[in-house]
C-alpha cells in the first residue's frame, strides 16, 4: 500500500492546522511505511525562518500531537528529514518563489499543493504557482474550509482556483467525510438490505444529527467570531454528515457517483424562508457555567476583546427533505461548543406502533450511530420484561462497539485524507456544486439573523444549549436524545 514518491507543499505551514493535524498525520503515515524518505514535504509560511529552526519547531509540535511516534528518535529524525521550509509571501513577486521553484525539480513527480491560509490568499497562491511554472500535470491542489463564507465569497474562491485548476484537480476538504464512522454510514445503509429497507420515513419518525463539543472557542476567536457555529460546523460537516444519512444508494463507490447522490439530497432540503427560519433554527451563545466540573468562562470573555459579540456558538435547526423517501421525516441538526458533553451522533427515530396491543409501550426504538468520541452502534428495541409480572415490555440495548469489534488503531482523518490527496483519490473530497448548494441553503438564514429575525439566546456552559431548543422538537411530539 506504498505511496510513490510526492512532493506536498503546504502553505500556511506555521499555523494551527499544520501543526496540530497535518504534519502529525504525515508523521504518523510516514511510521505506518505508507511513504518513504523519498518524500519530500515543503512547508511555505511568512516567518523568517530556515528549515532547521523550521525543523526544531517541528520536533516540539510533534512531541505534543503524535507523542506515542514521536519518542521514536529514529522515525522523528527521518521524518524531520523529509521537511524543507521556505519563506515566501504568496501575495509579493520575490526571490522566494524561486527558491520554491528550486525545491520541486521534478515534473514527473505527484505534487499537492495544500492551502491552509486564509481563503482569501487562494487565488494569490494559484497566480504565483501559475506564473511560476510550478503547476504540472500532476498537480492537484488541496483547499481547507471555509470555502467562503457566503455563496458569492465561496464562488470567488472556486473561481479564483478554478482559473488554474480544473475541477477534478481541486481537493475541497472536509475532515468529517474522513472519520471512520461518517464512511461506516455507508457500509451500514448499503452492505445491509435489510436495514436500507427500513431507511425512509414509512419507518422512520425523525433523524437527529448532533455534533455537540465542550470546548469553548480557545484562542481560534478572531477567526470564529467572524464564523459562528452555522458557517463553521452546519454549512459543511452536519451537511455532508446529512447526506451520508439521507442518500440514495450510488452506483458505485466512485467520487461522481457518491457526489452525485450527496449533491441531490442537498437540492431536495426545504428552502430556508424568514418565516420558516424564525420558527425552525434556534441560535445560542455560551454565558459561564460548568464544563466537566470545571467552572469556565462565557463566550464574551473567551474573545477577550473586551466587546459584546452577537456570533452564534450554538445552532439547532429542524428542516425535511422534499424527496419521495423522506418527505415526512424531521431532520434535526445541532452544534455547539461548551456543551454538556463531546458527541457527534446520529439518531435514527423508529415510528410507534400503529395499534399497540402491549398496555405499557416504551418509547419506540432507535438506532444511534455514534461518531466520536467512540465508533458505537445501539439499537433500541422493546422486549419482555421477565421480572415484572403479567406482560410488560421494555426497551433494551444492543450495542457494538467498534473498537473492540475492530481491534485496529483508527486514522485520523487527515491521514486518510491527505493519503488520498496524493494517490488521487477524490470520492472524500467536496465538488464545487455541492459547496453551493450548501451555501445556497444556508444562506437564508444568515441573511434572516442579519435582520435579527431570530434572538441571540444565551445558555450556560455545560448545558444543551438554549431552553427553547427542546421546544423545537417538542412540536413534532420528539425528545432530543439526552431526554429520552
Ligand atoms: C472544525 C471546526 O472544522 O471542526 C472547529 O472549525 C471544530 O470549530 C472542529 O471544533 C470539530 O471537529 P471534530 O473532528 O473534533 O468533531
Amino acid at each position: 500500500n506504498r505511496t510513490e514518491p510526492f512532493d506536498f507543499v503546504i502553505f500556511g505551514a506555521t499555523g494551527d492546522l499544520t501543526r496540530r493535524k497535518l504534519l502529525p498525520a504525515f508523521l504518523r503515515r510516514f511510521h505506518a511505511r505508507e511513504f518513504d524518505q523519498e518524500a519530500r514535504i515543503i512547508c511555505t509560511a511568512r516567518s523568517e525562518l530556515n528549515t532547521e529552526q523550521f525543523r526544531n519547531l517541528c520536533s516540539a509540535t510533534l512531541h505534543e500531537f503524535a507523542p506515542d511516534i514521536a519518542k521514536d528518535t529514529e522515525t522523528l529524525n527521518q521524518f524531520l528529514g523529509l521537511l524543507t521550509y521556505v519563506y515566501l509571501d504568496a501575495t509579493e513577486e520575490g526571490p522566494h518563489w524561486q527558491e520554491l521553484s528550486a525545491t520541486l525539480p521534478d515534473a514527473e513527480r505527484t505534487r499537492v499543493f495544500y492551502f491552509a491560509t486564509a481563503p482569501a490568499l487562494y487565488s494569490a497562491i494559484c497566480a504565483g504557482v501559475s506564473q511560476h511554472n510550478l503547476i504540472t500535470q500532476h498537480t492537484r491542489v488541496v483547499l481547507e474550509k471555509p470555502i467562503g463564507t457566503d455563496l458569492q465569497s465561496a464562488n470567488e474562491i472556486n473561481e479564483g482556483v478554478g482559473r488554474y485548476f480544473s475541477e477534478d484537480a481541486i481537493y475541497r476538504i472536509d475532515h468529517y467525510l474522513g472519520k471512520e464512522g461518517v464512511q461506516n454510514i455507508l457500509a451500514l445503509r448499503f452492505a445491509n438490505p435489510a436495514l436500507e429497507q427500513l431507511w425512509s420515513s414509512e419507518a422512520i419518525a425523525h433523524v437527529q444529527i448532533t455534533a455537540a463539543e465542550t470546548v469553548g472557542v480557545g484562542d481560534r476567536g478572531s477567526y470564529y467570531d467572524k464564523s459562528g457555529a452555522l458557517r463553521d460546523m452546519v454549512q459543511n460537516h452536519l451537511l455532508q454528515v446529512l447526506c451520508m444519512v439521507a442518500m440514495d444508494a450510488p452506483a458505485s463507490l466512485r467520487a461522481d457517483d457518491l457526489r452525485n447522490e450527496k449533491l441531490k439530497v442537498l437540492n431536495a432540503l426545504r428552502p430556508m424562508t424568514p418565516d420558516m427560519v424564525r420558527k425552525n433554527v434556534i441560535r445560542g451563545q455560551y454565558t459561564a457555567g460548568r464544563v466537566k466540573g470545571e467552572d469556565v468562562p462565557g463566550y464574551v470573555e473567551d474573545l477577550k476583546t473586551g466587546r459584546p459579540s452577537d456570533t452564534e456558538t450554538f445552532v439547532a435547526i429542524r428542516t425535511k427533505i422534499r424527496t419521495a423517501r423522506w418527505g415526512n421525516t424531521p431532520f434535526y441538526l445541532r452544534t455547539g461548543k461548551r456543551l454538556a458533553t463531546k458527541t457527534t451522533e446520529i439518531v435514527i427515530q423508529f415510528r410507534p406502533q400503529v395499534w399497540p396491543i402491549f398496555t405499557n409501550m416504551p418509547s419506540p426504538g432507535r438506532l444511534v450511530i455514534r461518531i466520536a468520541p467512540h465508533e458505537e452502534l445501539s439499537l433500541v428495541l422493546a422486549a419482555r420484561d421477565p421480572g415484572a409480572g403479567g406482560f410488560r415490555v421494555r426497551n433494551a440495548t444492543l450495542h457494538m462497539s467498534y473498537e473492540n469489534e475492530f481491534a485496529v488503531q483508527y486514522q485520523d482523518s487527515y491521514e486518510r485524507l491527505l493519503l488520498d490527496a496524493v494517490r488521487g483519490d477524490p470520492a472524500l473530497f467536496i465538488r464545487r456544486d455541492e459547496v453551493e448548494a450548501s451555501w445556497k441553503w444556508v444562506e437564508p438564514i444568515l441573511d434572516s439573523w442579519r435582520y435579527a429575525l431570530t434572538p441571540l439566546e444565551p445558555y450556560p456552559a455545560g448545558s444543551w444549549g438554549p431552553a427553547t431548543t427542546r421546544a423545537l422538537l417538542a412540536r413534532d411530539g420528539a425528545l432530543w436524545h439526552e431526554d429520552m
